[in-house]
């Protein structure tokens, strides 16, 4: 199946991520694996969007590691201890978190220096755990906002129940 991925960056963001969920939903359809998903997802929001990285964090060792996962973009750090940064603050404390301008976050993790802003979602698995942080960096200031933090959520909402 070759799927192309549809330019969402210009249209408004409601209708965007109503597209990208039912785009995802249509390739992902009786996929389970969590490393299939993942890849998929990724390669969906980055190329949809046009972000500067959009990837995985996978949790290793609860309450205490990340570990990168699949990811689109430039090299990304490698692992990320809870509490560290964007993606460790967002772990620690399994809530979504929206950096409109990331140098002005303490402890942020620059893997990329293009990197302005920036959104990370809590995944959580079957059992409600939490499996993995979403990333998305941005090479402009202010990019997400809660309609990015909504559409996001309901897309990795699918981990919890995976067989759809
Ligand atoms: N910016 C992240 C680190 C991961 S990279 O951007 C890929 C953070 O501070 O958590």
């Amino acid at each position: 199946m070759a799927e192309a991925i549809p330019d969402l960056s210009v249209i408004p963001k409601t209708q965007a991520y109503t597209e990208l969920q039912a785009h995802s939903e249509a390739i992902l359809e009786g996929i389970s694996d969590p490393i299939a998903v993942m890849s998929t997802m990724a390669a969906l929001i980055h190329h949809a969007f046009g972000h500067l990285w959009t990837g995985f964090y996978r949790v290793i060792e609860p309450g205490a590691l990340l570990r990168v996962g699949p990811y689109q973009g430039s090299l990304g750090c490698l692992e990320i201890p809870f509490g560290r940064g964007v993606c460790g603050t967002a772990a620690a404390e399994e809530k979504t978190v929206i950096v409109p301008d990331v140098g002005e976050f303490p402890g942020h993790i620059t893997c990329d220096a293009r990197s302005r802003s920036e959104i990370v979602i809590p995944v959580r698995g079957a059992q409600g755990d939490l499996i993995a942080v979403l990333d998305i960096d941005s090479e402009r200031l202010g990019a997400f906002d809660q309609d990015d933090q909504r559409g996001l959520e309901r897309l990795v909402s699918r981990f919890a129940t995976p067989m759809q």
